[in-house]
């Protein structure tokens, strides 16, 4: 395997870092709008994190959101006329091709993925006004957004018992927003802590309040993965042979890297960040959402690497 064939497999480089910026946004929409419900909201119901404070992390994550709202909204129009403009002859006119694509069950989820941005863009932004009504109407299009990408990969072109396959990917995308979105967010919130107030209580509460969603995530992440590969492999021994079982394992690795970092932080980087301040655990966390980061760059290419069962 090299690595000219296995871009050029999935699409070329620029394809590759749309999709990603794509899967990206999706998982950070997901991530915010789970911060916001489960971890600020137990803080908040447990009085924990209130006032001002609150209000400032709740805007922090809000502007995360919209930014990655503008994001999934450029790449997946951005991936609709490259679509498009693959399927054109010299000469023809675009339009009349981009409207074909967009009646296909690709184009049409590529359609609701633009339509729930648009839509959590505006949740994100008038939650700004302090309206936790723009709060439900993000949630609401995360919960959509989540389900496009298994509309518009191999899990729809899954031959038999696609209704699990396509409900297996839906699980497993909405779950990496739930655990790599938020690790993002909470990165990025740290970040603005640290530069704002230094604030490590803050920090903290964050920190453990998030315990609960990242091993609930992480959880359903390995149980909707390991079906996804299921479907995917003819064989384990596909994990270390085939272009795509490779991609995979580097995956797994950096996942597990990932998953070891994280469980170091449950337990030690609430008591680090109450004692030094923000800055005591900012850059280990932001280590920890690089990983993510490259985890989705790879899912993106996986998604578009063919598997060994096709
Ligand atoms: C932090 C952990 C993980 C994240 C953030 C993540 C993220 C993703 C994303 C965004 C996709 C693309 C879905 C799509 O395009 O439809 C994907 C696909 C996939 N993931 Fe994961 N994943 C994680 C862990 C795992 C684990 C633990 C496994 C295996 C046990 C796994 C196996 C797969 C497989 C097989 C696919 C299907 C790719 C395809 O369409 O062929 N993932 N993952």
């Amino acid at each position: 395997m090299n690595l000219s064939s296995v871009l050029a497999d999935a699409g070329g480089a620029t394809q590759l870092a749309v999709r990603t910026l794509a899967l990206g946004g999706v998982t950070v929409v997901i991530g915010a709008s789970a911060f916001r419900w489960v971890v600020m909201g137990s803080a908040a119901r447990a009085n924990t994190v209130t006032g001002d404070v609150e209000r400032q992390v709740e805007r922090q994550v809000a502007s995360i959101g919209m930014v990655a709202a503008v994001v999934v909204t450029i790449a997946a129009a951005w991936r609709i006329v490259a679509q498009a403009d693959a399927f054109l002859s010299p000469g023809d006119p675009l339009l009349p091709v981009v409207v074909a694509v967009l009646k296909t069950t690709w184009g049409r989820a590529a359609t609701v993925q633009v339509a729930a941005a648009l839509v959590a863009l505006v949740g994100f932004w008038s939650t700004r006004n302090a309206s936790s009504r723009g709060w439900t109407v993000a949630l609401g299009a995360a919960v959509v957004m989540a389900a496009t990408p298994a509309w518009m990969g191999h899990a729809a072109a899954t031959e038999s018992r696609t209704v699990i396959a396509i409900g297996a990917d839906m699980l497993h995308v909405g779950a990496a927003g739930g655990w790599a979105g938020a690790v993002i967010v909470l990165a990025l919130v740290l970040r603005h802590l640290q530069r704002e107030t230094g604030d490590g209580a803050m920090a903290a509460e964050l920190i453990s309040r998030f315990r609960i969603l990242a091993l609930v995530c992480a959880g359903t992440l390995l149980g909707t993965g390991a079906t996804s590969a299921l479907f995917r492999l003819a064989a384990p021994s596909d994990l270390f042979t085939s272009p795509y079982g490779l991609i995979l394992s580097a995956k797994l690795a950096i996942v597990a890297s990932a998953a070891i970092l994280g469980r170091r932080h449950s337990q030690t980087a609430a008591l680090r960040a109450r004692t030094g301040g923000a800055s005591a655990v900012t850059a280990s966390i932001g280590a920890e959402a690089v990983l993510f980061v490259l985890v989705l760059a790879l899912s993106a290419l996986l998604s578009a690497s063919p598997p060994p069962t096709d």
